[in-house]
């Protein structure tokens, strides 16, 4: 019934062990002097209880040796701990030489990573294992928190402000990322994950993603535009999703059908009256004029490979086939996503 329970988190960072002894430290710490002093209370409860109306106890005068032992044993207790704590904090504080930064910006409400060699993602973060990760951490509105729990990470993320942190994956595969400091509404939903991957299936994630491709340039001109705040594959959309659109059926206001292709983008792009989708509002502005025929093939081509996700699983997972859209995942599996 438990299994599955995420009551404990998996231990997938060089970091995890280290904390984890010292957490299980202060609980069996914790426990020890819990059920000592109950003991105590009770049994001394009842052992030196009051036996007859006119009893009236020895007075006591202190002692100095019972003293030194209750201030001593815990201060010895405290400083193994503060000594421990602050080898741990100072190694977490402290990225590796040679680290491999990333830069996440947060945002109400999505994680927005870049890598160093141009790739982008949106709540979503692929990662060798057994290397250093510096993550350089700022937020574009309010406090956030970079959280994954499988890591032992996390560091705030302040406006106007740039702090980083550091992990060491273990073991390939998908972990939580968290939003851990309360940002609004959504905040909830401000959830994503991090893909550990082996190495070469990192390379190849990269490569794949790497800008040159045509799709990749429309990626990138997609971003440069701003198309990604009105079409985005949440609820705060204001424009249809992109994800799978190209070839599929698309209903239009005027109840009329036809399938999403080439022409079809075009003119919704330079001319986004035109064909209006069923059930959005006609506020996109045209961008005729602003993209030229170039940049609209390179957003084309970038919404065609939105399409290919389904079937290319890109980077959904540790040696998935690395697809042209892993820089721009599709929705992260997030609960309130799909509404
Ligand atoms: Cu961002 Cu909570």
């Amino acid at each position: 019934m438990w299994r599955g329970f995420p009551l404990f988190p998996e231990q997938a960072s060089t970091m995890a062990a280290r904390v984890d002894t010292l957490y299980f430290f202060l609980v069996a710490v914790s426990t020890f002097f819990s059920v000592l002093i109950a003991t105590l209370v009770v049994t001394f409860a009842v052992r030196f209880r009051r036996r007859s109306e006119n009893e009236i106890p020895p007075a006591i005068h202190g002692s100095v040796a019972l003293e030194l032992t209750w201030s001593l044993i815990p201060l010895g207790i405290v400083m193994v701990v503060f000594f421990w704590a602050a080898d741990i904090f100072f190694a977490m504080a402290r990225p590796p030489k040679g680290a491999m930064d990333v830069y996440v910006v947060g945002k109400r409400w999505m994680w927005k990573a870049q890598h160093v060699t141009g790739q982008r993602e949106i709540n979503e973060l692929h990662v060798p294992v057994g290397v250093p990760i510096r993550i350089n951490l700022t937020s574009e509105d309010v406090i956030h928190s970079f959280y994954v729990p499988a890591f032992r990470v996390k560091k705030d993320a302040v406006p106007g402000l740039y702090s980083a942190t550091w992990f060491e994956a273990t073991k390939p595969g998908r972990y939580h990322w968290f939003c851990a400091e309360y940002c609004g509404t959504k905040h909830s939903q401000m959830i994503g994950s991090v893909v550990v991957m082996e190495p070469a299936a990192f390379q190849a994630w990269l490569a794949g993603a790497a800008t040159g491709s045509l799709a990749s340039a429309g990626e990138k001109l997609f971003g440069e535009l701003g198309c990604g705040t009105c079409h985005r594959p949440d609820s705060l959309a204001r424009g249809p999703n992109l994800q799978r659109l190209f070839g599929s059926p698309v209903r239009l206001a005027s109840g009329e059908m036809l399938t999403a292709d080439e022409t079809y983008i075009r003119e919704s792009i330079v001319n986004p009256a035109a064909k209006v989708v069923a059930g959005f509002q006609p506020i996109m502005p045209t961008y005729q004029g602003l993209v030229g025929e170039e940049g609209l093939m390179q957003l084309i081509a970038y919404i065609q490979s939105l399409g290919d996700l389904g079937t290319g699983g890109a980077g959904t997972g540790p040696g998935a086939a690395p697809g042209p859209a892993g820089s721009m995942p599709p929705a992260s599996p997030s609960p309130g996503g799909e509404r």
